[in-house]
């Protein structure tokens, strides 16, 4: 087990061995017991953490900021458009600055072809671990939490297919992240993996190829399909979520291609499809009776609350590790 984490940055779950990813679960779990039996956990009293928002968000800001407080430390919350960010603050100022005030910076900036490369030129210049809250291309502890809730519902991931599928939804500029994130480490982790998608929602091509190394390299399997149903076939976690087309920067087109797969939903006869154990997720906010129907969501195979719970255990564990 390697122990050694401090000052590191958790931009994509690319950058950490499995080795030391597996000790990020290990981490998790155990401050999920800790918590569980009301045991005090300080791990960093007296220390700060810069939350540094580009874009809205309910779980990840409330669970970083839990979960900091939980640990004995304060997460500061900023967001971009009340700060001098619009006057001309540059990434590698923010960085340089924020990292001498407070003892680890986690950023979210979804903004295309931008997050991503603002979070890592912050990283560059902070002298304190960056953790990344989402950005355009990763979102690293949506899928760690993800991973964590799969070993605890079905066990050894080695053994189960995973349907990361695309669904229907209003909003055809959703971030693509959760769904590279997600076959990022799910491959690492020698998961069978599905990815169903439409053809105008392929995944980058650079996300691809890596999640295909990820499975030379752990084993099992990586099969990217065209239909629905074809993704959701005897499965044992289903994963369905929207994102955007890669393949046009305008909204209009954009909706136009959205509308061509509404039939891209999780309800109860979509499900049937699956194993009968299958567990049903979705990273929330989810678009009710769009992506799902409410039947599916609130129902037995749903695990998104455990999910989202989740996401505080192992953003701590990232925290108590790197900070
Ligand atoms: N899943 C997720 O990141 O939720 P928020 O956008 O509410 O933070």
């Amino acid at each position: 087990m390697i122990t050694d984490l401090r000052g590191r940055d958790l931009i994509t779950t690319q950058d950490w061995s499995v080795e030391e990813l597996e000790t990020l679960l290990a981490v998790a779990k155990h401050l999920k017991l800790q918590r569980a039996m009301g045991e005090p956990h300080p791990l960093l009293r007296d220390k700060v953490l810069t939350m540094l928002f580009f874009f809205s968000s309910t779980r990840t800001r409330a669970s970083f900021e839990a979960g900091m407080a939980q640990l004995g430390g304060h997460a500061m919350f900023m967001e971009s458009q009340t700060t001098q960010i619009a006057h001309g603050d540059t990434a590698k100022e923010i960085g340089d600055i924020l990292g001498r005030y407070t003892a680890g910076l986690a950023i979210r900036n979804v903004d295309w072809g931008v997050g991503n490369k603002y979070i890592t030129e912050v990283a560059k210049a902070a002298r304190v671990p960056v953790l990344n809250m989402q950005c355009d291309r990763y979102h690293p502890f949506q899928a760690l939490a993800d991973l964590l809730t799969i070993m605890e519902k079905k066990g050894d991931p080695r053994q189960l297919t995973l349907d990361i599928s695309y669904a229907h939804a209003s909003s055809y500029q959703k971030p693509i992240s959760v769904a590279q994130s997600l076959l990022l480490l799910a491959t690492r982790f020698g998961m069978n993996v599905r990815l169903a998608r439409p053809p105008e929602f392929a995944l980058e091509e650079e996300v691809m190829r890596q999640a295909g190394e990820n499975t030379r390299v752990a084993g099992g399997t990586l099969d990217v399909v065209e239909t629905f149903a074809e993704g959701l076939g005897g499965a044992d976690v289903v994963y369905a979520k929207s994102w955007g087309a890669l393949t046009t920067s305008s909204a209009d087109e954009s909706a136009d291609i959205g509308r061509r797969y509404t039939d891209w939903m999780v309800d109860a006869a979509q499900l049937a499809k699956a194993d009968p154990a299958a567990i049903y997720m979705h990273p929330l906010p989810a678009d009710r009776n769009l992506e799902v129907s409410d039947e599916v969501i609130d129902g037995p195979q749903s695990v998104v609350y455990d999910q989202a719970e989740n996401r505080l255990h192992v953003q701590k564990a990232a925290m108590a590790l790197t900070m």
